[in-house]
Parts: C-alpha cells; sequence; structure tokens
C-alpha cells in the first residue's frame, strides 16, 4: 500500500471509530443508569415488604376466620334462638343474614353456614346456602367447624364456610413472580453488560473492517490513478514528451490528466520549434562564420593579383623588381590559400568525426606511447624518458604534479578504459594544443608546464587529468568553452573542445574544466571513462 493510501485509510478508520466511541459511551451510561433504576436498594425493599404484608395479611384473614367463627359459636343472642320453644328457623335465618353482613367484607364471605344438631338439640337442622353468589373460578372456599353448647346443654355442629377471592392470592403470587424476576435480573446484571459490551465489539469490529476495505479499495482506484501520473511526470522529467496517460471519468484527477497531457503536448510543440530555431540559427553561425573566414585571405589574394596587373606596364624594363614583385605577391596567395585550406580541414573533420570504436586499453600505457610519439609537446610536456624515471606505480604521492616535469601516473593495477586510440588521441592533442597556446601567448614559461595524468576515479571510472601552468579561462567564458564556434583566439574555430567533448561523449564519459586552478592561473581538464 503507498503513503497516500494509508493516509486515506487511516482517515477514514478515524471518522469512523469516533462515532462508534462516542455511543459506545453512552450506552454504557445508559446501560448503567437503566440497570440502576431496576436495581435501586430501596424499590427491592419495598417489594419484599410488600410480599411479606401481603403474606401476613393473607395469615390474619386465616385465623380470622376461625376467631368468627369460634365466636359465633359462643355469641349469645345465637345460642338463645338456638334455644327458643319452639324452634325458630326463620328468626334464625335473619339473624345469620344479619350476622354475615356484619362478618362480610371485599376480601372475605360466607358461602355458607350448616347447623347439625347433636345431642339433647330440638331445633332442626339448618342450611343457609348462598354458593350460587360466588363462582368456584373467582372464590377460594374453606370451611370451619366449631361446637355451639346452649344454655340448656344442647349442642350443635356449625359449619360456615368462607370464601375468598382468588384475586388475593394471585396478587401475592405476581408480587413473589416479580420479586424473583427482580433477583435473577440482579443476577443477570453482570452478564447483561458483558453481552452488550460483546455486541459493541463485534458491530464496531464490523464497521471498521467494512470501512478499511472501502477505504482501502477506493483509494487504491485513487493512488493507481495518480501514481500513472506520477510516473508520467518522471518520463517527461527524463525528457520523453510523446507520454500521454489516458483520461478516466470527471473528476478532478482526469482533469489535471487532461491539463497534464495538454501541457506535455504543448512542452513538445516549443521544444520541437525550439529544436528547429536552434538548428537554423547554428547554421546561420557557421555561415557567417565561414563567410567570414573565407573573405578574410580573399581580398589579400585580390589586391596582390591586382598589383600585379597594375605594376606589369611601370616595369617592363624592370624585369628583376617585377620578378620579385611576382614571388612576393606569390608568397601571399600561398599563405591565404593554405589558411583558406586549413579552415576547410578544420571544418570537414568536424563534419566527418568517425563513429568511436573503444577497445579495452591500459590507460598510462597510451599516455605514455602518446606523450614519445609527439615531440612537438616539447618542451611543455616533459620527454616519455623522463617521465618513466618518476612513475612508481605503488606511491599515491607520484599523483601530484611535479614542477618542471609531466608525467602520467597510476596507482596499483593497470587502469584500463574502452578507449579509440585514434580518436582518443585527437582529443588530448586538441587539449595539449591549446594549454601550449595559452602558455606561449601569455608569455609564460614552457619548461614542464603541462602535465598529463591518470586518476583511479570512483569505482567503475578512470580519470585522465590535462593540467597547465597557464593564464587560465575567464569566468564569463567559462561556461561556453565546449560551444562549438566558441574562440577567445583570432584565428581560431572554436571547434577544438567541441571535438573533445563529443569524443569524451562518445566514449560514454564526460569532461569538465576547472579554472582558475590558484591566484596565478591555471587550468585542469578531467576526462572521465568508464573502466572496461
Ligand atoms: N588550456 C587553456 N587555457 C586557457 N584557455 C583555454 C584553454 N583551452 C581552451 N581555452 C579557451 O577556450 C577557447 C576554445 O578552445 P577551442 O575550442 O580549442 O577553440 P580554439 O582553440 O580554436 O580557440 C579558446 O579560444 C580559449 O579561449
Ligand atoms: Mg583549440
Amino acid at each position: 500500500m503507498k503513503r497516500f493510501q494509508w493516509k486515506v485509510v487511516a482517515l477514514m478508520l478515524l471518522v469512523s471509530a469516533i462515532p462508534l466511541i462516542v455511543s459506545a459511551l453512552v450506552a454504557d451510561r445508559l446501560l448503567e443508569d437503566t440497570v440502576a433504576i431496576g436495581f435501586d436498594a430501596r424499590l427491592e425493599g419495598g417489594l419484599e415488604a410488600a410480599v411479606e404484608t401481603h403474606r401476613r395479611y393473607i395469615q390474619v384473614r386465616r385465623r380470622a376466620v376461625v376467631l368468627e367463627t369460634r365466636d359465633l359459636a359462643h355469641d349469645p343472642s345465637f345460642l338463645a334462638l338456638l334455644d327458643a320453644d319452639p324452634p325458630a328457623p326463620a328468626a334464625l335465618q335473619t339473624w345469620l343474614a344479619a350476622w354475615i353482613e356484619q362478618v362480610s367484607d371485599p376480601h372475605m364471605d360466607v358461602a355458607m353456614i350448616e347447623l347439625r344438631p347433636a345431642d339433647g338439640a330440638q331445633t332442626p337442622p339448618l342450611r343457609l346456602d348462598r354458593r350460587d353468589k360466588f363462582p368456584e373460578d373467582r372464590w377460594r372456599t374453606k370451611a370451619q367447624g366449631a361446637i355451639a353448647r346452649t344454655e340448656r346443654g344442647a349442642r350443635f355442629e356449625l359449619t360456615v364456610t368462607y370464601v375468598v377471592p382468588w384475586a388475593l392470592f394471585r396478587e401475592f403470587e405476581d408480587l413473589g413472580h416479580l420479586g424473583r424476576t427482580f433477583d435473577q435480573l440482579e443476577r443477570r446484571q453482570a452478564s447483561l453488560t458483558t453481552g452488550y459490551t460483546r455486541t459493541l465489539v463485534a458491530f464496531s469490529g464490523a464497521v471498521l473492517a467494512v470501512t478499511f476495505l472501502a477505504g482501502f479499495l477506493w483509494s487504491r482506484a485513487t493512488t493507481s490513478r495518480l501514481g500513472r501520473l506520477a510516473r508520467a511526470t518522471e518520463q517527461v522529467g527524463r525528457g520523453n514528451l510523446d507520454v500521454q496517460v489516458p483520461v478516466q471519468g470527471r473528476d478532478e484527477i482526469a482533469q489535471l490528466t487532461e491539463a497534464f497531457n495538454r501541457m506535455v503536448a504543448e512542452i513538445r510543440q516549443s521544444r520541437d520549434r525550439l529544436a528547429y530555431l536552434e538548428r537554423v540559427s547554428t547554421w546561420q553561425e557557421i555561415a557567417r562564420r565561414l563567410a567570414h573566414e573565407i573573405k578574410n585571405p580573399l581580398t589579400p589574394i585580390l589586391l596582390a593579383v591586382q598589383q600585379l596587373d597594375r605594376k606589369f606596364e611601370d616595369y617592363q624594363d624592370q624585369p628583376e623588381r617585377y620578378r620579385r614583385l611576382v614571388s612576393d605577391s606569390m608568397e601571399i596567395v600561398s599563405e591565404e590559400v593554405e589558411s583558406l585550406r586549413k579552415l576547410v580541414r578544420e571544418f570537414s573533420d568536424f563534419a566527418r568525426l568517425p563513429r568511436v570504436d573503444p577497445e579495452p586499453t591500459d590507460v598510462e600505457r597510451f599516455l605514455r606511447e602518446l606523450i614519445r610519439t609527439n615531440p612537438q609537446f616539447a618542451p611543455h610536456v616533459a620527454a616519455p624518458d623522463d617521465l618513466d624515471e618518476s612513475l612508481d606505480p605503488g606511491s599515491e604521492s607520484d599523483r601530484e604534479p611535479h614542477e618542471g616535469r609531466a608525467r602520467a601516473a597510476a596507482a596499483g593495477d593497470p587502469l584500463t578504459a574502452g578507449v579509440d586510440a585514434t580518436m582518443m588521441r585527437r582529443a588530448l592533442l586538441n587539449l595539449v594544443e591549446n594549454a601550449q597556446q595559452a602558455i606561449d601567448r601569455a608569455g609564460l614559461p614552457a619548461e614542464g608546464a603541462i602535465t598529463l595524468r591518470v586518476e583511479r576515479g570512483d569505482p567503475g571510472s578512470v580519470r585522465i587529468v590535462v593540467e597547465d601552468r597557464g593564464p587560465g579561462v575567464a569566468p564569463e567564458h567559462l561556461g561556453s568553452l565546449f560551444d562549438p564556434y566558441f574562440t577567445t583566439k583570432s584565428d581560431g574555430t572554436g571547434l577544438g573542445l567541441a571535438i573533445v567533448k563529443k569524443i569524451v561523449l562518445d566514449h560514454g564519459g564526460d569532461i569538465i574544466v576547472e579554472s582558475p586552478l590558484d591566484e596565478r592561473g591555471g587550468t585542469r581538464f578531467t576526462l572521465t571513462l568508464p573502466r572496461a
């Protein structure tokens, strides 16, 4: 994944994580509060108390049934009615109805009263039945028995059937159930929280995974398009102006791509225009220079011939003088024709520079050979015999230039580079020739003022250094030295260094110039050649 992609994905994750975190916090608080309300101690205590009160109430009602029945069995007016002679069942019925009225309330009523005479009783059995008023599905019945003993000693078995509404028990059950639910809830509080947490984590994980995937895919599409643009820009930087990036979609990247394509096309057009104009102006420069160089010798030639023509009559009787005039004119014409020939030679040399064909060469040996076979280097460059004496391949200090002596020196094993001997000789001759001219024109001492040497360059390269103790190059000329036709000499062509640079570049190498080397001047040309 690219850096841009990481950023987009990270940003999207961050943005989607914020609401998740906030909702997690809010939900946590909410859950805590809700659960806290449910498990409020007071609420729980109240519930327990209510259950207890209800249970007591039912108990009290149960005992009341016993007590009411016993009261009835001992009630004097009831017992008196039982003793009545003759028996008065109607009055008894009325009395019992009134008693029921007094005893009953919404939570308890009487469904039936039965009275069975036992020993000594005259009163016939009696039954007061109100069961039809209390359907069994809504009322729970409970019979309570007691023995009634009258003053006369009669005994009655009394059975009172009470009814209590089922609702009362159901409420109690409901309350109990509620209490148990509360207990369970309390016990589940912990598991509830973990369950919620688990859900939240799973959900968040899913959201983040989806976000990551979406961010990844979207940013990959974008980065690949931007990457294509970046690669195209690099190619343009390397000089390839034929690149065009296919335009996709209609967004800003598409606009950028279109603008890029347009820009490259425009640059290509103006580069072609520029190159053409440059070619034209180069040819204009050549034409101007050629015209100038040709015109210069033509004038003296014409003048010489004109003079011969004019003086012919005057010198008719002086053949000796005329003869001298002819040889003077001849000399002028030969000289000028020779300079024209030199000019043509240099131009055609430059025009027909042969292709470089390098062969692995011991550069140090090559330099030594070059100096030995070119005696015209003397006295500026020391003779090869002297060179041999100063050579000590193992010694680093030998690489320092000596006063009054030129050397080709190398450290360690032979430094070999791919060299086309003919072309490289020509290049080095040009450099030495320039140096000689610079030294002689400045009237500086010639002896050993030029040094040729070989240096071990960066791994994989060999350096040939041509250094002179001449006047140096003016700073404003330094940048134009290798330009064709740049010269500061009246009879120069300015092609020498252009040829040198072309040859070195054709060797896959490079050449730089440094000047001045110190306050007295000096110039150093350094050729870097790839090692073979
Ligand atoms: N060793 C040197 N010292 C000082 N100036 C130099 C040296 N070599 C070259 N130059 C300058 O560079 C110019 C261009 O050199 P070159 O291309 O050989 O053309 P030309 O020798 O015909 O002038 C020279 O005119 C000179 O001014
Ligand atoms: Mg030259």
